[in-house]
């Protein structure tokens, strides 16, 4: 079998039209490295039993009726939402969640989970989890790879862009798209300093302003966790065994 060609998504405007293309030849990884993604992983680590991203706060209250033992969680311009038991800081989700589910809207992360919610494998990745996401991938052989930069807002991220790059650079011998291509070479040009690279984004900056330097660092770790993320048929995201 040939190796799978790898595309890149690179911003939102592009996400909007995923729901309308064909992945039912794809795996699909999500990154949204400041800071959905990386929550995410960080809460399954800690023991969260599954993760619902969905896209408004009135679907998190509907879901929320349904299970109503879920913790709230999530932000809207950076912040915890109102009357919601969490934010979308990786390090309030380091405690606390064991066992729990947790139902979770933000601005770019959870909208582009659910943009892909028909592909058949979905993996929400982060630069914490990036060398187990490489080896399922690398032992997972599919027809497509696609991999989706949630962005700022409506623009383009910088970071899920380099750690889109550094999983390209963890698979070698696949074809690569042009978008997988400027991936790639922004990854080279900046891999020496990933702490640098998120400090330099629009979503690094903004945290930096509100004296959130511990959360741009954590999310900029690389593999610390052996964990995959997979978004279920049920558009739920559970740990799977990495291999
Ligand atoms: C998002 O999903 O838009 C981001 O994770 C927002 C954030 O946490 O700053």
């Amino acid at each position: 079998m040939n190796s799978p060609l790898i595309d890149v998504v690179l911003s939102p405007p592009e996400i909007d039209l995923l729901p309308r293309r064909d992945l039912s030849a794809a795996t699909a990884v999500v990154f949204d490295v400041l800071r959905a993604t990386s929550t995410m992983i960080t809460a399954l680590a800690h023991g969260a039993a599954g993760i619902w991203p969905v896209r408004t706060i009135e679907e998190a209250l509907a879901l929320k009726a349904q299970h109503p033992t879920a913790l709230l969680g999530g932000e809207r311009n950076g912040d915890r939402i109102h009357g919601f038991d969490l934010g979308n800081s990786p390090l309030e989700y380091a405690e606390n969640v064991r066992g729990r589910e947790i139902i979770t809207t933000t601005t770019n992360g959870t909208i582009a989970l659910r943009a892909v919610e028909h592909a058949p494998t979905i993996l929400a990745a982060a630069l914490l989890n990036i060398d187990a996401v490489a080896l399922h991938l690398n032992s997972h052989p599919a027809r497509e790879i696609l991999l989706i930069c949630a962005g700022t807002f409506r623009e383009a991220a910088l970071e899920d862009i380099l750690a889109a790059g550094m999983l390209i650079s963890l698979l070698p011998g696949h074809p690569l798209s042009d978008s997988a291509q400027l991936a790639l070479a922004l990854y080279q040009q900046d891999k020496s300093d990933l702490p640098a690279a998120l400090s330099r984004s629009r979503n690094g900056l903004a945290l930096l302003a509100k004296n959130r330097k511990p959360q741009v660092d954590w999310c900029a770790r690389t593999s610390l966790y052996p964990i995959l993320a997979e978004m279920t048929p049920e558009a739920c995201v559970r740990q799977r065994a990495a291999l």
